[in-house]
């Protein structure tokens, strides 16, 4: 009979289980961005929020890390600028001296049917959803690679995976992490790196905060579980991937309440 061997790196998953890991939250001020930074934080990691312009949403996010007795630095950059996405990963390291995860999770929305969107709303979206993710990860990976030691989780979208009305840049900048993160999962499975996908569904935060009463009812409707996610839900499935998912890369795990299967 085969004997059974035990790995000694096999862990059991503990609340402190990112003590001393350097982890980047890019959009963490609000919404889901803010919910993964709290995962982490009481995880034990040292916590890099970065934002663009919601200073005092980020403070309160700050604070609230620190009274958790958890390391926390705000990092404020336009990460859609090639220039202020790569100053960011040089802040973040040369402030901790290192980077062990990458959460790419910045995202707008600049919602119109494919008949009235402009370049503009095209290309906002493009550059801080897509480009910003190249951006960060390619200025972060060459930290990760002298470390032997990376966790890149994408943020995406059902709406990448399925399509969703009037979201033709969107679901093209999550179809398109999508399939950038497995070719990160590819050629950074060499370096212990892993690169994962979280594509939420509808997910309660400012930024379904446009969307009518009306719309919103045709949503639930929808949802196989009748109601939309919360933030903490989906950085639970992040955290899920950082601390627990040694062996999960290239893969999408999709917290979206069934509404794509
Ligand atoms: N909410 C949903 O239903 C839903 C569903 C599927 C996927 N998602 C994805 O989940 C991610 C987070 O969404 P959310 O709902 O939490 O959004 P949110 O509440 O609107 O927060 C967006 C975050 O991204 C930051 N951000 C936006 N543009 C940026 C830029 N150019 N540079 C740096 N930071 C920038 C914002 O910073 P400021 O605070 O400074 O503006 C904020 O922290 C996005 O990728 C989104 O596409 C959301």
């Amino acid at each position: 009979m085969a004997s059974v061997v035990v790995h000694p790196e096999t862990r059991i998953a503990t609340e402190r289980s990112l003590e001393g890991k350097v982890a980047l939250i890019t959009g963490g001020s609000r919404g889901i961005g803010r919910a993964i930074a709290m995962e982490f934080a009481q995880r034990g990691a040292f916590v890099a929020v970065n934002f663009k312009a919601s200073q005092a949403a980020a403070e309160e996010v700050r604070q609230t890390i620190r009274g958790l007795g958890t390391e926390c630095e705000l990092f404020q950059e336009d990460i859609s600028n090639r220039q202020r996405a790569r100053k960011l990963i040089e802040d973040v390291t040369s402030c901790y001296g290192r980077i062990d995860i990458l959460v790419n999770n910045a995202g707008i929305t600049r919602d119109r049917s494919i008949r009235k969107m402009t370049d503009d709303e095209w290309s906002e979206v493009i550059d801080t959803n897509l480009n910003s993710v190249f951006y960060c990860t390619s200025a972060a990976v060459p930290y990760m690679i002298e470390q032997k030691f990376g966790r890149i989780v994408n943020i995406a979208s059902f709406s990448g995976q399925a399509g969703n009305f009037g979201q033709a840049n969107y679901a093209a900048t999550k179809g398109g992490i999508i399939a950038m993160t497995k070719v990160l999962a590819l050629e950074l499975a060499k370096f212990n790196i892993t690169a994962n996908v979280v594509a939420p569904g509808f997910t309660e935060t400012e930024m379904l905060a446009a969307i009518p009463a009306d719309v919103m009812e045709q949503i639930l409707s929808k949802i196989p579980l009748k109601r939309l996610a919360r933030p903490e839900e989906i950085a639970r499935a992040v955290a899920f991937l950082v601390c627990d998912g040694d062996y999960v890369t290239g893969q999408q795990l999709n917290v979206n309440g069934g509404i794509y299967m």
